[in-house]
C-alpha cells in the first residue's frame, strides 16, 4: 500500500497542519430579537438560550459579544398584533421601537456592523412578506412598501439591509432608491436563494409573525429546485447585491456550494432558528453531544462555501473559542 491517508490523520499536530476550514469568530453575523419596554429578557420557547431583548438589555447583550470578538449583528424586531396592518405602516414610522433602537445601538457602537431585515412580515397583519389582496402577494406594490422601511433604517444607521422578502426586482429597486437618497454606502445582502422551509418555525414564534392564511410557496423558492438558484444568483448581482445568502443552511449545502462557484460575491448562508432547535432539541435529550454537532454543522456551511454564517449558536461558539 504506498497510499495511506491515514497517515495525515496520525496526531492532532498533522490534523491541524492538513485542515481545509477553520472557523472564526469573524465569520458569524449573529441574529437578535428587540421588543418593546425596559429590563425584558423573554425567552424564546422553541430556541433554547435564545431571548427576545428590550433596548437596555440589548446593549449589554451587544457589548458581551463584541467583546467576544462577534462584531455583527442582524436585528429582528417581535411587534404586538395591535401594531400590525395591511400596509406594514409601523414598518417606516420614525418614532417606532425598532428604528429608535437601531439608532441608539449604532450610537453606543459604531464599531458595529448592523444589519436589519426588509419584508413585512413582522408589521403585517396577514403575517405575510409582502401585501396581500385576495389572498395573493402583490409584487411590485410591496416593493413601494419595502422601499419606505429601507430608507427608514438607513436613516436610522442600518450598515446592511437584508432583503429576506424574495419579491422579484426588489434588489435592484432598493439600490437605485438608496442611492437616489444618499445611501451610497448602505449595503445590501440579499436573500438570494430563500427557501420555502419548515425549518422557519421557532423564528415565527419568536416574533409571532406565522401568515395568518396560507404559506409563502408563491414567492419563497421551492426545495425541490437548485438551478432556479442561479436566476435569483445572476439578478442579485446585476441588480446591485453586495453579498449572497442562502437559506435555510444545512439542507442546502449543495445550494451554498453552487453560488460560491458561480458567483465572485462573497456568500452568506443563514443557519436557521428551526435547524438551531434541532440540535438544541437533541442534546437536551442527551441523544447529540451538543457542542460537536453545532460545530460540525457550522464548519459544513463554511466548507460547502460560505464566508459569512448567520446563526443563533454565534456567541456560544465564541464563548467556547474557534
Ligand atoms: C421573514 C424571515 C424569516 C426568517 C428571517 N426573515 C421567516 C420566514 O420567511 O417566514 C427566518 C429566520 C429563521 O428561521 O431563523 N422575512
Amino acid at each position: 500500500m504506498l497510499r495511506r491517508p491515514r497517515r495525515n490523520r496520525k496526531s492532532a499536530a498533522i490534523r491541524s497542519l492538513v485542515e481545509e476550514t477553520r472557523l472564526a469568530v469573524s465569520d458569524f453575523i449573529f441574529p437578535l430579537f428587540l421588543i418593546d419596554g425596559i429590563n425584558q429578557k423573554v425567552p424564546v420557547d422553541s430556541m433554547p438560550g435564545i431571548y427576545r431583548y428590550s433596548l437596555d438589555l440589548m446593549l449589554e447583550e451587544i457589548d458581551s459579544c463584541l467583546q467576544l470578538g462577534i462584531s455583527a449583528f442582524d436585528i429582528f424586531p417581535a411587534y404586538p398584533e395591535e401594531k400590525k396592518d395591511r400596509f406594514a405602516t409601523e414598518s417606516y414610522r420614525e418614532d417606532t421601537f425598532y428604528l429608535k433602537a437601531l439608532r441608539t445601538i449604532k450610537q453606543n457602537f459604531p464599531q458595529a456592523c448592523v444589519m436589519t431585515d426588509v419584508a413585512m412580515d413582522p408589521y403585517n397583519s396577514d403575517g405575510h412578506d409582502g401585501l396581500v389582496e385576495n389572498g395573493r402577494i402583490l409584487n411590485d406594490e410591496t416593493l413601494e412598501i419595502l422601499g419606505k422601511m429601507t430608507l427608514a433604517q438607513a436613516k436610522a444607521g442600518a450598515d446592511i439591509i437584508g432583503p429576506s422578502d424574495m419579491m422579484d426586482g426588489r434588489v435592484g429597486y432598493l439600490r437605485k432608491l438608496l442611492d437616489e437618497n444618499g445611501y451610497k454606502e448602505v449595503s445590501i445582502m440579499s436573500y438570494t436563494a430563500k427557501y420555502a422551509s419548515a425549518f422557519y418555525n421557532p423564528f415565527r414564534d419568536a416574533l409571532d409573525s406565522a401568515p395568518k392564511s396560507g404559506d409563502k410557496k408563491t414567492y419563497q423558492m421551492d426545495p425541490a429546485n437548485s438551478r432556479e438558484a442561479l436566476i435569483e444568483g445572476q439578478l442579485d448581482l446585476e441588480e446591485g447585491a453586495d453579498f449572497l445568502m442562502v437559506k435555510p443552511a444545512l439542507a442546502y449545502l449543495d445550494i451554498i456550494q453552487l453560488l460560491h462557484q458561480q458567483f465572485p460575491l462573497p456568500i452568506a448562508a443563514y443557519n436557521v432558528s428551526g435547524e438551531y432547535a434541532m440540535i438544541k432539541a437533541s442534546a437536551a435529550n442527551g441523544w447529540l453531544d451538543g457542542e460537536r454537532a453545532m460545530l460540525e454543522s457550522l464548519l459544513s456551511i463554511k466548507r460547502a462555501g460560505a464566508k459569512i454564517i448567520l446563526t443563533y449558536f454565534a456567541k456560544e461558539a465564541a464563548q467556547i473559542g474557534l
